[in-house]
């Protein structure tokens, strides 16, 4: 806007009617992007160094003065993410990216705010949104200038517009503020390669001034080709919803058809193979195992079927594979005890993976927390090892065996199964565990090891949808 046009729009005492009906319009846009991102699990500590490596000024800020301090002074990451540790280091080292417990200083100082605290699931199934709230009430309490407030957490179908609603409601007024809804795909254990190379950047909001300003971080990205989906928050939210449950069915899908081949002696490598080569289908998601877990399909899929009953919409689908997630993380022990009888009492069960999937020191709905329960249940006596989720799991389950090595973990144990599939476990020495274990059964819920092979050195061996090999 020039000066003389500005000027015209004093005599016409516009000037003020002007500025506050376009800010939400994006005229208060900022040139200079500095970006607080507030949340410092996995999803918000990503964003803000992935953001930061993009060339913007990041500050992450969390009330976690814990976490906080142990990421300025120590520069270490609260969780295990490859590549993260490095990549904040860099962003760091480059003064791109601050850290700070003071959520109200890093509201205060940016015109760029990313929420991406946890939404974990409540009894009901709905999500908790009390982390999100209490952003919000701190945000409202500080707001000084124009914001676009991004909602990266995952939250339930029309929560954009009940936070836009409420902060009104709070009396902000809507030229300091737009909602974008920019749901996030980032995989753990591969989340710093996700932030980097998106399938694709969404966003919702009904501004689209704000949702370009949004899109516009996601520019330098490999080379701007992302594809890129600008729409409504309440459609933005329902993708990443329909998308994690999507990928949950297709999961439950496969694990049941795995099953399947169990009892017809089909090989469900090849099925799933003969499957993926169509396009249609594709070979992603299509490993069967001990079901999924982790911190969002469980989650999110409940979340999204509790919603959608509200509205009178059955997801039967999405229930159906909730239900069959269910009896698949049971699996493992059933598999067991067809293996080695149905009495396991006094029996010692080494398994090997904790965490939910390989890469990550999450256990949050791990398939390895039921097995351990059930196991427990048997009164067998549990050996663990994983590389690097044991210190989680034993806030859980103080009482099992925690072993340093998987030479500890088998040793003398009657059956080993394997939840996780760590690199470290595709290359085990199958003839020397053979030699240390008392009893050879064996079951890979990740089917990662050579049955052929180990059925040679005289293991007992059970994968899922392989059959039974034994000589
Ligand atoms: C998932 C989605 O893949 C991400 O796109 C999404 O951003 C994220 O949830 C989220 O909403 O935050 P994540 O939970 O990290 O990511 O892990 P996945 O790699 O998707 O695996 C989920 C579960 O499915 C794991 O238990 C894994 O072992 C299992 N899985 C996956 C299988 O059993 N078979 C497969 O073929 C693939």
């Amino acid at each position: 806007m020039d000066y003389i046009m500005i000027k015209e729009l004093k005599k016409r005492n516009l000037l003020l009617f002007f500025l506050l009906s376009t800010a939400s319009a994006g005229c208060f846009l900022p040139t200079n992007k500095l970006i607080t991102v507030i949340g410092t699990g996995y999803v918000g500590l990503v964003t803000g160094a992935g953001f930061a490596s993009l060339g913007n000024q990041v500050i992450c800020a969390d009330v976690n003065t814990e976490k906080i301090n142990m990421l300025q002074e120590k520069g270490k990451i609260p969780f295990f993410e490859p590549g993260l540790e490095e990549l904040v280091h860099t962003v760091v080292s480059t003064g791109h990216l601050s850290f700070t417990s003071n959520v109200d200083y890093a509201v205060a100082n940016a015109n760029i705010l990313v929420i991406a605290v946890g939404t974990p699931s409540q009894a009901d199934g709905h999500a908790d949104l009390t982390a999100l709230f209490k952003v919000l009430d701190t945000i409202i309490g500080t707001i000084n200038s124009y914001k676009i407030i991004v909602v990266k957490s995952t939250v339930p179908l029309t929560t954009n517009k009940t936070i836009e609603q409420y902060i009104l409601d709070k009396g902000i007024d809507h030229s300091l503020f737009d909602i974008v809804s920019n749901p996030e795909f980032l995989r753990e254990g591969s989340a710093v390669y996700d932030f980097l190379n998106p399938d694709r950047v969404v966003i919702g909001s009904n501004n689209q001034s704000a949702a370009k300003c949004i899109a516009d971080l996601y520019k330098p990205l490999k080379d701007g080709t992302v594809p890129l989906i600008i729409t409504d928050t309440t459609s933005a939210e329902l993708i990443k919803y329909a998308s994690n449950a999507f990928l949950a069915t297709k999961i439950s899908f496969i694990n049941e058809i795995a099953n399947l081949c169990d009892r017809v002696n089909a090989d469900i490598v090849t099925v799933a193979k003969g499957m993926g080569l169509d396009v249609r289908i594709n070979n992603y998601f299509l490993n069967p195992g001990p079901g999924f877990g982790g911190s969002c399909f469980p989650k999110d899929s409940l979340e999204l079927c509790a919603t959608a009953l509200a509205n009178n919409v059955p997801l039967e689908i999405v229930q159906a594979s909730l239900v069959v997630n269910d009896n698949q993380q049971a699996l493992p022990v059933k598999k067991v005890k067809d293996m080695m009888g149905s009495d396991l009492k006094g029996k010692t069960v080494a398994i090997l993976g904790l965490s939910f999937k390989a890469n990550t020191d999450d256990i949050r709905y791990s398939p390895a927390i039921k097995t351990i329960e059930l196991l427990q249940q048997e009164l067998v006596t549990i050996k663990a090892y994983d590389p690097v989720a044991m210190y989680n799991m034993s806030l859980l389950f103080p009482a099992i065996t925690y072993c340093n090595s998987i030479d500890d973990a088998v040793y003398n144990a009657d059956a080993i199964v394997i939840l996780t599939e760590w690199d470290e476990f595709k290359c085990i020495d199958w003839h020397k565990v053979r030699s240390q274990v008392r009893q050879p059964y064996l079951v890979d819920m990740r089917n990662i090891v050579d049955p052929i092979m180990c059925m040679n050195q005289d293991f007992i061996y059970e994968g899922v949808g392989r059959g039974l090999y034994k000589k």
